[in-house]
């Protein structure tokens, strides 16, 4: 089905190719938006030959057409979005039509600080976060203590709240932590700097996005990590602390439901995980370091490698039912060329012999589940240069159904490359 909006949202632990799917369809998009998360999201896109990597900027912005928003759920922070907008500039991309809603929230050196501290002080019960500042940012945010972008636009009285933040965070940072509190003329007068350059880019975005899906213009919403990352829905207390799941864009970009039409769950052919918590289908042996090599699957925010293993049925079912996903688009299959066999779970099985089919809440019980497979057959060649669904070996088509089978939604794309055109379209979507 073609839809006039649609969100493209992970349905696993992140990185499931969401950059380059977006990147595919943001070709046919008047207006792409960001609702959730920070520069803790890493999209790749291959375009070109080019390879561009981005964190807080829509993946619209690589196409000359669309406007990019950035939606008041999410958390801007300054200088990685300065950063990010003056390495795409040096590469010719066009960074003018970018706005940034003036309800998000904005992320202060402490809360990066603070991430760092609360990592470092839980040792190896650590989330592994990406160190960017996105909990304690969104912390402040439930508190009543943040700061937005709208504070931005009176300077003065900007660097009054700002100082008040700093002094507060400079007792938690010394009292609690131990460590050196934040140079207070530095951060002002940085922040200050920051906020004349922000100045002309914000916006009530939720106005521009409710104008582009009232006039009927092609608006993609873009996700960032992944379903089972989702604050209330995945695996808690190892997630992010925003909700990256289709829910997600009704209050982060500040539309009603009925104005996303589709929703598009991304999906890689196996599965990975950065950062720490159970996962259930996880290789620590030399099939999980081939899919490692084969995938290339380091971090494109931390450089981390990625834990890898066999495709997570459950995981991907609960994130189907959770999003009410309508079809899937399956990236990565090229990936899987070189196994004979390839195995996919679709059930857990406890200590007590207890067979679990939907994802459980308590991570000791999934700590302690074990995987139950299927086995389908590998198909040994390379089918990266296939455009059509019919051109796809019959092992890997067999294995599409297989993953639609378990999943319970439609593969409509699949991909089987980085590149825009190792894309195979079997249902348009935009
Ligand atoms: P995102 O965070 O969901 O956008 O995903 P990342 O960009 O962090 O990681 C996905 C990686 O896989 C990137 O390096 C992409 O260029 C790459 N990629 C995406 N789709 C495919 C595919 O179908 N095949 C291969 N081999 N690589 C892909
Ligand atoms: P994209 O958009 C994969 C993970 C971190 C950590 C947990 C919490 O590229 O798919 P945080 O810094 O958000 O507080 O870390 O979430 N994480 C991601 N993993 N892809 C991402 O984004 C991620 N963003 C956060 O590794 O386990
Ligand atoms: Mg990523």
């Amino acid at each position: 089905m073609v839809y006039k909006t649609a969100a493209i949202i992970g349905l696993q632990w992140g990185d499931e190719g969401k950059g380059k799917i977006i990147d595919y369809l943001a070709g046919r998009a008047d207006v792409v938006v960001r609702a959730q998360g920070g520069n803790n999201a890493g999209h790749t896109v291959v375009s070109g030959g080019r390879k561009y990597a981005l964190h807080l900027i829509p993946s619209g912005v690589l196409h000359p057409g669309a406007v990019n928003v950035i939606g008041n759920g999410v958390v801007v922070d300054p200088a990685g979005f300065f950063n990010e907008i003056e390495t795409l500039e040096a590469d010719g991309i066009d960074c003018s039509r970018i706005f940034i809603s003036d309800r998000a929230h904005i992320v202060f050196p402490w809360h990066r600080e603070l991430d760092a501290l609360i990592e470092e002080s839980a040792g190896s019960g650590g989330i592994g976060t990406t160190r960017r500042g996105i909990g304690p940012c969104y912390t402040d945010k439930a508190a009543r203590t943040g700061l937005r972008a709208c504070d931005m636009l009176n300077t003065r009285s900007f660097i009054n709240k700002l100082t008040e933040r700093l002094d507060a965070s400079n007792e938690v940072i010394g009292k609690i932590y131990g460590a050196k509190p934040l140079d207070r003329e530095k951060i002002t007068d940085e922040y200050a700097g920051y906020a004349e350059r922000m100045g002309p880019m914000i916006a009530d975005t939720g106005v521009i996005v409710y104008d582009a899906v009232s006039e009927g213009k092609a608006v993609l919403f873009e996700g960032a990590q992944g379903a089972m990352l989702d604050l209330d829905l995945g695996t808690y207390p190892y997630v992010t602390s925003s909700h990256p799941g289709s829910g997600g864009f009704i209050i982060g970009a500040g539309v009603g439901p009925r104005m996303i039409d589709g929703i598009v769950g991304v999906v890689k052919a196996y599965t990975t995980r950065v950062g720490a918590g159970p996962m259930v289908t996880e290789l620590t042996d030399e099939t999980g370091d081939a899919i490692r090599e084969a995938g290339n699957e380091y971090g494109t925010t931390t450089g981390r490698p990625r834990r890898c293993g066999w495709f997570d049925g459950v995981a991907v079912r609960h994130s189907v039912r959770t999003n009410g996903v309508d079809g899937i688009a399956l990236t990565l299959l090229d990936v899987l060329g070189g196994f004979d066999e390839i195995k996919l779970c679709y059930a857990y099985e406890t200590p007590d012999g207890e067979r679990i089919e939907n994802f459980p809440a308590l991570l000791d019980t999934l700590a302690a589940c074990k995987p139950l497979y299927r086995t389908a057959r590998g198909w040994q060649t390379d089918i990266s240069g296939c455009t059509s669904f019919d051109e796809l070996p019959e092992e890997a088509r067999a294995y599409i159904a297989e993953i639609e089978d378990i999943s319970g939604a439609p593969v409509k794309i699949v991909s089987v490359g980085p590149g825009r055109e190792q894309t195979i379209i079997r249902e348009e979507i935009l």
